[in-house]
């Protein structure tokens, strides 16, 4: 996947530099720096440039990551006998912030927001927004999930073999669309999705261990308990709490 690279080194380089270094932007800086800017397609070719750097004897200063290509979580609209599933849309920030920000919701939650130009602003990060998938019933948004898509541990030699096999989930209800089944009959969907359409091998959910009814649902969709780490996670309480992690592998595997 082809992502933007913003190199900054120290001094100014000259202009034929940047055909060496795979056809980068070249910007000398009034601070003394030269910036090097571009599409890099992989991790290999970006390691690539560095090494190229490093050979020239030029000071690496920072590396960021100007844009990545969000791609949707998901590759088609989903849909279940009761449910829709969707790639979440800027839109939808207000329907999810109405249950995100409630007590007993945000309790078990990354993030407990209080105000809402916040959390839209970061419900509306591309990052976010190409991991999140909205599920409605009859119209009505009743839900979040999150997929995303990651690549499982590998050696070197065979890294490409475990790009994008694994993927992480997560889950939020309307308090007032709960006790339904309607997060089993989603995350089901989700997890075929996944299997049939993505080409993951392994998915991987995690939860407080006091969120029960989160690891109830996890081993409903048949995951199964592969972790417990004991007092490893601080809650915004000042507890700290075991975590348990689940997973499921592909049929096929
Ligand atoms: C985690 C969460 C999504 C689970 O919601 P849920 O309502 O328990 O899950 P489901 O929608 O699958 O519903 C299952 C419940 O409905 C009942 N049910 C009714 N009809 C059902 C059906 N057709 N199929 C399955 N279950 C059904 C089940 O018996 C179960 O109830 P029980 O727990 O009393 O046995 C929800 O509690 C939530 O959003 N919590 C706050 C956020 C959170 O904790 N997220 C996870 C962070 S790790």
């Amino acid at each position: 996947m082809t992502a933007t690279y913003e190199i900054r080194l120290a001094g100014h380089l000259d202009d034929h530099w940047a055909a060496t270094l795979g056809d980068l932007d070249l910007a000398r800086l009034d601070d003394g720096t030269t910036t090097l800017t571009g599409p890099v397609v992989d991790q290999a070719r970006l390691h690539g440039v560095l090494a190229r750097v490093r050979d020239l004897g030029a000071s690496l200063l920072t590396l960021r990551l100007v844009e990545s290509p969000a791609r949707p979580p998901l590759t088609r609209t989903l849909r279940t006998e009761r449910l829709t599933l969707r790639p979440g849309t800027a839109a939808d920030a207000e329907a999810t912030w109405a249950y995100r920000r409630l007590d007993t919701v945000a309790a078990w939650l990354t993030e407990h927001p209080t105000d809402l130009e916040a959390y839209r602003s970061t419900f509306t990060d591309p990052e976010r927004l190409a991991a999140t998938v909205v599920v409605e019933r009859d119209g009505t948004l009743v839900g979040d999930l999150m997929l995303r898509v990651e690549d499982a541990w590998a050696q070197s030699e065979v890294a490409d073999r475990a790009r994008r096999r694994q993927a992480e989930l997560g889950w939020v209800l309307d308090p007032a669309y709960t006790g339904r089944g309607y997060a089993t009959e989603a995350v089901r969907a989700l997890l075929a999705h996944c299997f049939t359409d993505l080409g993951v091998r392994r998915v991987v959910a995690t939860c407080f261990l006091a969120n029960t009814t989160s690891w109830r649902l996890m081993e409903r969709v048949g995951m199964r308990r592969e972790g417990h780490a004991v007092a490893d996670s601080l809650h915004r309480s000042g507890q700290w709490l075991d975590t348990v992690t689940y997973a499921l592998l592909a049929p096929s595997e």
